[in-house]
């Protein structure tokens, strides 16, 4: 078993799609470790999004991932981080495979509903970012 991190973003909660996106999560095989509603500043999503600071997009996805409430969470699965992206479908939703979470709930690149770490490094590090240790035991 191992983790992956997940943020439901902000055009997902907007257009109130949380709880589908839940369920799917959830049907699909993760385990919710951790969970949380909350607001990211210009400051704090521009910390997350650090590693993509040098491309084209990067102000753009900060003022996005910061323009209304987002839902973290902790999902634990046998091979998560993969699998999760499986889940989600590709970045572009018009490419995502029909029935993954982008392809039902995604408008355009940058408001694609959900994000899905890249690696068990990744999902380490963006977990610990948003839970403290005692909230991801
Ligand atoms: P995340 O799970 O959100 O990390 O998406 P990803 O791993 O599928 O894509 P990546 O990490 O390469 O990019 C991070 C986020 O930046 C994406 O989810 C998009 O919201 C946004 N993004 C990526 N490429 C583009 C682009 O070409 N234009 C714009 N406007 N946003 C982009
Ligand atoms: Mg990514």
């Amino acid at each position: 078993t191992n983790r992956t991190f997940t943020m439901i973003k902000p055009d997902a909660v907007a257009n109130g799609h949380t709880g589908a996106i839940l369920d799917d999560i959830i049907k699909g095989g993760f385990k919710v470790i951790a969970l949380k509603y909350t607001r990211l500043s210009k400051d704090i999503a521009g910390q997350f999004y650090a590693v993509h600071s040098e491309r084209p997009f990067y102000n753009d996805l900060v003022d996005f991932m910061s323009s209304g409430p987002i839902v973290a969470a902790i999902l634990e699965k046998d091979n998560a981080v993969e699998d999760f992206r499986k889940l989600i479908g590709a970045t572009d939703p018009s490419k995502a495979e029909p029935g993954t979470i982008r392809n039902k709930y995604a408008k355009s690149i940058d408001a694609n509903a959900i994000h899905g770490s890249d690696s068990d490094e990744n999902a380490q590090i963006e977990g610990s970012f948003f839970f403290t240790a005692f909230e991801r035991f």
